[in-house]
């Protein structure tokens, strides 16, 4: 079994690891050229970004050469996966796919300006995170199959909350407008955990327009040193299961 994992902060990463198998950074498998992966089962995890995957999930869907038995994609999320299953569904048919399983798992909401993220740490005991993921790595060792089609209704939502949240939330330049204060020292770890190869640190850091908006450099800058106007509060998040090291390791 191969996992493709898409993360910033851990839970997807922690949740790919749960489930087993060999896992396989979508970042580094974007920059390898078109991906071929093969195997009797294969996975995708990754978070739920405005109700949907994120665009570099997307654009490796597309792009992948994927060859299965059971195919099936796991989403992480915070609060509300909305239209995020069928538009997993949706995406893989765009791209000549059939998923077997389909399911999300409700975890830490790292959207720094919805969510106050020491209060979603705290409360993240009342969302049976282990039991949501012990029923998915169970159906997936059984091959459950679950996967119902599109109904012309959910088109017609995931059609709205793409062109409106969608357009709101993700612009490539977004990371042109973080503040990173004094408390920066250019040590280079926002480079390394940005999957989108998006931040070059010099004198200063300096960001392009790839961003993906993920956030993996505001939540585990050592420094706290990496803002947005619209956060929440300074407080910051990881995977308690992954560690600094881990997301350097997928993400550089
Ligand atoms: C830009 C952005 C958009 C998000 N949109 C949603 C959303 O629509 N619904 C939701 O429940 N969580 C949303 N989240 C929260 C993440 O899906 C959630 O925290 C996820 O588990 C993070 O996974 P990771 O730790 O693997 O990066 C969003 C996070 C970001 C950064």
């Amino acid at each position: 079994m191969k996992i493709c994992c898409f993360t910033a902060t851990g839970n997807s990463l922690y949740v790919a690891r749960r489930i087993g198998g060999e896992p396989l950074s979508i970042p580094k498998l974007m920059r390898a050229g078109r991906p071929g992966i093969e195997d009797d089962a294969v996975g995708i995890v990754c978070p739920v970004y405005a109700g949907d995957m994120p665009g570099m999930v997307r654009r490796f869907l597309a792009r992948a050469s994927i060859r299965a038995d059971y195919l099936f994609f796991v989403y992480t999320y915070g609060m509300s996966e909305t239209s995020a299953r069928p538009n997993a569904i949706a995406a893989a048919k765009d791209a000549g796919l059939a998923l077997d399983y389909v399911n999300a798992v409700k975890m830490v909401d790292n959207y720094l300006p919805g969510f106050e993220a020491q209060s979603q740490i705290d409360t993240a005991g009342a969302k049976n995170i282990e039991g949501q993921i012990d029923r998915v790595c169970a159906d997936i060792a059984a091959r459950e199959r679950n996967v119902r089609g599109v109904n012309p209704l959910q088109r017609a939502e995931m059609a709205v909350i793409r062109g409106t949240m969608g357009r709101f939330i993700f612009d490539s330049r977004a990371a042109q407008r973080y503040i990173v204060n004094d408390s920066c020292v250019r040590c280079g770890i926002c480079a390394k955990v940005c999957p989108a190869d998006n931040i070059a640190v010099t004198d200063a850091v300096r960001f392009s327009n790839r961003c993906e908006v993920c956030y993996a450099c505001l939540h585990n800058c050592p420094k706290n040193a990496i803002h947005l106007k619209s956060e929440k509060s300074a407080a910051r998040f990881r995977n308690a299961h992954v560690t600094l090291k881990d997301l350097i390791a997928q993400n550089d």
